[in-house]
């Protein structure tokens, strides 16, 4: 399978392997928890301590360094930078646009899937006690979730429906579109969490059409914890007002005002306090470079190691869960017990992550066929873990 590759696909990875020092020590094949950290990534966080170190305090660079990450995350999901709210994590991003419906009036509903990440669920089950109903809709067994099933659970009572991209569990992919569609024909917002695809799959936010987009720096984007982003397109934004907000969300950051509220007019106004600043310079640094590897020759790359991938589990009888006509960016494997599975191929110097019964396996642009073989002779070895 390795003679394979194309030659664009080995060069992406052969030209920017050595940026990223943990492949000296591991065959890291787990970005679907946290990417790599590479030297720019490395720099940026010396950059701020430097920084201090220098000067003091930083208060301008720090709101122009979170300014270059929103027009940085503008520029990978094709939007404008006031479409973009910079936040500290995803869930603040979907919380914050949690707070500014309202479930009293007859849209009430809010429809989503178990393919979720919980914290999605959490949030809008938490809105029950503002009156919320959440419905899911089930996956079937191959772990897809026909445009029907949708069609069944959306109606006219339904404010939102909330979709993910690709499921953290079993790397399952939605076909978002016509979802999208569907849900704006019944008269429904769309939020959709790109957090597992976001980096390794192209997006062009305003030709999805959903009306926000929620996701963070940590994974595919070669970025650090501390950054998420909620994108809110321009025409849906204007009429919803974050009751849980913060001095980050107000139209004048410095107006200091303590007696009114008065939200930014772009998405700007579902940010909250001081962001985390240390993680925006990692994140600029990460985006900045994912931005140069590119993104559609990074799915290019990842889809042809996800092919030899496949290939080797099911020649060694293994059950992959992920649907083959609906991947993402990570293939999950079945096992008897995935934590015993996880911790053999760690101590064989191969690093992957397991939900749900699964072992997760996540290439990005770094990875390369020789990791893949690498991955497939560890799960080989202890193929008595496969289920
Ligand atoms: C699909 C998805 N959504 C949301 C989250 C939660 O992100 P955060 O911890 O930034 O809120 C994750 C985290 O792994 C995720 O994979």
């Amino acid at each position: 399978m390795t003679t394979e590759m194309t030659n664009s696909s080995l060069d992406l990875s052969s030209s920017i392997r050595s940026r990223f020092p943990v492949f000296d020590n591991v065959v890291y094949v787990n970005s679907c928890s946290q990417g790599a950290l590479s030297d720019s990534v490395r720099n940026a966080y010396d950059e701020y301590l430097q920084g201090l170190e220098r000067e003091g305090s930083l208060w301008g660079h720090w709101i122009e360094r979170q300014d270059r990450v929103r027009g940085l995350l503008a520029g990978l999901i094709n939007v404008i930078p006031t479409e973009v709210a910079v936040t500290t994590s995803a869930s603040a991003g979907v919380a914050a646009l949690a707070s500014a419906l309202e479930f009293s009036g007859g849209r009430h509903k809010v429809v989503t899937t178990d393919l979720e990440f919980p914290t999605v669920g959490q949030i809008w089950h938490a809105q029950e006690r503002r009156g919320a109903e959440v419905v899911h809709v089930r996956a079937n067994a191959d772990n897809t979730i026909p445009l029907e099933l949708f069609a069944e659970a959306i109606d006219d009572e339904t404010l939102i429906v909330s979709i993910t991209q690709v499921c953290f569990r079993n790397g399952a992919v939605l076909d978002l579109k016509p979802i999208v569609e569907l849900a704006h024909s019944r008269g429904a917002y769309v939020l959709v969490d790109v957090y597992q695809g976001v980096g390794a799959i192209p997006l062009d936010a305003h030709d999805l059409g959903a009306d926000f987009i929620v996701g963070g720096c940590l994974k595919y984007l070669l970025g650090s914890p501390g950054v998420g982003f909620l994108y809110a397109r321009a025409d849906t934004t204007a009429s919803l007002v974050p009751t849980s907000t913060g001095w980050f969300g107000a139209r004048d950051i410095f107006a200091m005002d303590i007696n009114s509220y008065d939200p930014a007019i772009d998405a700007r106004r579902f940010e909250s306090g001081t962001p985390a600043v240390p993680s925006l310079y990692a994140v600029a640094a990460g985006l900045r470079l994912m931005s140069d590897i590119g993104v559609e020759q990074t799915h290019q790359h990842v889809g042809e190691l996800l092919r030899q991938l496949r290939s080797g589990v099911n020649d060694m009888g293994g059950t992959v869960v992920t649907p083959e006509h609906r991947q993402g960016p990570m293939l999950a494997v079945a096992a008897t017990d995935e934590h015993a599975y996880v911790a053999a191929l760690e101590k064989d110097g191969v690093v992957v992550s397991s939900r749900d019964g699964n072992v997760r396996i996540s290439p990005h642009c770094y990875n390369n066929a020789a990791d893949i073989d690498a991955v497939v002779t560890a799960l080989h070895t202890h193929r008595q873990l496969l289920r």
